[in-house]
């Protein structure tokens, strides 16, 4: 049975549901059904769902992809990974990649249909072969960092919105480019850091903004730390079968293989991402960038401090195992993101207190005081836009074309200070930031650390 697909007449309020023609790329399975029936998604007709295809099907699919199957008015109808199956990811038990993704999905709707079937969620191994599909209306990225960038803007070229994992860029340039691209296409962009999302934490920024702590003085990034992965003599492995390892590298330079190169531990190499800083670095950040109002700007200083461990020489991983680095907005706010186990968190702190939110207690705002602590904010104070979950705020922001709580520019922001921060603490100086313009100031070496050579035929 051929795919049904929705008519470029169906009245489709602010959503794009362009239906023009479907273009089956060669690795898609065609079955039917295809469209999730109603007594699936309710009162949402066809012409009001929203096509969705994850890109990644990873570690982080398994918190995105229930997350957006949970969406009555979306239907996910592809997924995209260069791995076609196989564990190696974050745990031992994980079983990841395109076909088990695949079968998640038509598992997920065929136990809502009658039947009990269900084929019509597509599996490709090329994310420009979804990009080409006219039925897909969003994309889902959740690749490794460097691919970030690239994605995004091909999605929006392509006339996707996007929700994009965090940190939301690679380096300053990507991050600029990203933007450009959105506004370019005007297209919605999530950045993935779903904190924004999360009551409490909206809580303790609203607490900043509306002077409970007094004069904020100091807003602290705590971070978690990381190892050194395979030790000297490190082999180069065998190419697993069913993993495309040149699409995985994409922008990247070439590199011997190495399974904890890829799956899930590419946060932890330079190449692909900015080890802790930007991995839980990037949600204690933004919920700071959040408290301090701060979305559309950053730090003017930053500087390395005592403390920072590098992986030792010939290690695998080449991101900072503990990070400690500072910086201050040009109002005389201090940053400081470092390394503090157990957990991440942010705390910041004022002339009058401090609050804090810790991923180890998300019940509750910590302060230091009750007063502070249950503090009400009056009907005439400063509100923060509420979302109550991230996919949700998502979707909704495609309908109303509106941005969403976290867009382009904020997500950007945020992954800024991770990228400064990293590059402060390798070249171990004080560096001046010009926000305004996005350079160092009289710093050659550091400004050629704002962009990386792109390989072979990926450029944005
Ligand atoms: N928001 C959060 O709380 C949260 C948590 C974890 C990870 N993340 C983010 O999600 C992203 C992915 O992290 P992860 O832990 O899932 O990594 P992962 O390695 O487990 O998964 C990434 C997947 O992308 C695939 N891939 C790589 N290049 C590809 C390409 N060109 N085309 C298609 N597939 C490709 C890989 O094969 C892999 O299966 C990262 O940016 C990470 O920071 C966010």
């Amino acid at each position: 049975m051929s795919k049904q697909l929705n008519s470029d007449t169906t009245p489709t309020g602010n959503v794009r549901l362009s239906r023009r023609k479907f273009v089956a790329a060669a690795t898609a399975v065609v079955a039917a059904p295809t469209i999730v029936p109603s007594s699936v998604v309710g009162a949402n007709a066809p012409s009001n769902r929203i096509n969705v295809a994850l890109i990644g099907c990873g570690n982080q699919s398994r918190v995105d992809l229930p997350s957006m199957l949970r969406q009555p008015d979306a239907q996910v109808v592809a997924v995209c990974d260069v791995n076609k199956g196989s564990d190696g990811y974050a745990r031992p038990e994980h079983f990841l990649g395109r076909e088990p993704a695949q079968k998640k999905v038509n598992d997920h709707y065929a136990e809502k249909t009658r039947s009990g079937q269900f084929k019509g969620c597509d599996a490709y191994a090329d994310f420009r072969d979804v990009l080409a599909r006219d039925d897909v209306d969003a994309v889902m990225i959740v690749l490794p960092d460097h691919w970030h960038a690239l994605a995004t803007v091909k999605a929006c070229e392509a006339g996707k919105d996007v929700y994009c994992q965090k940190p939301m860029s690679l380096t300053i340039h990507d991050g600029q480019q990203m933007i450009k691209a959105v506004r370019k296409h005007g297209r919605i962009l999530q950045t993935g850091s779903q904190y924004r999302s999360n009551a409490v934490v909206r809580r303790m920024c609203e607490l900043v903004r509306n002077g409970r702590i007094g004069e904020v003085k100091r807003a602290i990034s705590i971070i978690n730390g990381s190892g050194a992965g395979p030790g000297p003599g490190w082999k180069e492995q065998p190419v697993p079968e069913g993993f495309d390892y040149d699409m995985w590298l994409g922008p990247a330079p070439e590199a011997p293989y190495h399974i904890y190169r890829c799956l899930y531990r590419f946060r932890f190499l330079q190449e692909y991402s900015g080890g802790q800083v930007t991995n839980t670095g990037a949600h204690a950040t933004d919920i700071v960038q959040w408290a301090l109002g701060k979305d559309h700007t950053g730090p003017v200083e930053f500087e390395h401090q005592p403390g920072i461990v590098w992986p030792p020489d010939g290690h695998l991983f080449t991101t900072a195992m503990k990070s400690h680095f500072r910086a201050r907005y040009a109002d005389g706010v201090e940053f400081v993101c470092r390394t503090q186990e157990p957990g991440f968190g942010a705390r910041i702190e004022g002339t009058e207190g401090w609050v804090q939110f810790s991923v180890n207690n998300m019940k509750e705002v910590e302060a230091s005081s009750d007063a502070i602590k249950n503090s009400v904010i009056g009907a005439d104070e400063i509100h923060l836009p509420v979302s109550t979950n991230h996919y949700r705020n998502f979707l909704d922001s495609i309908k109303s074309r509106k941005d969403p709580i976290e867009p382009v520019e904020a997500g950007h922001r945020t992954a800024s200070i991770c990228h400064l921060g990293n590059i402060a603490m390798r070249l171990e100086r004080k560096l001046q930031w010009d926000p305004e313009q996005e350079v160092f100031v009289n710093d050659a070496d550091a400004n050629q650390m704002l962009r990386r050579p792109y390989r072979g035929p990926w450029q944005i």
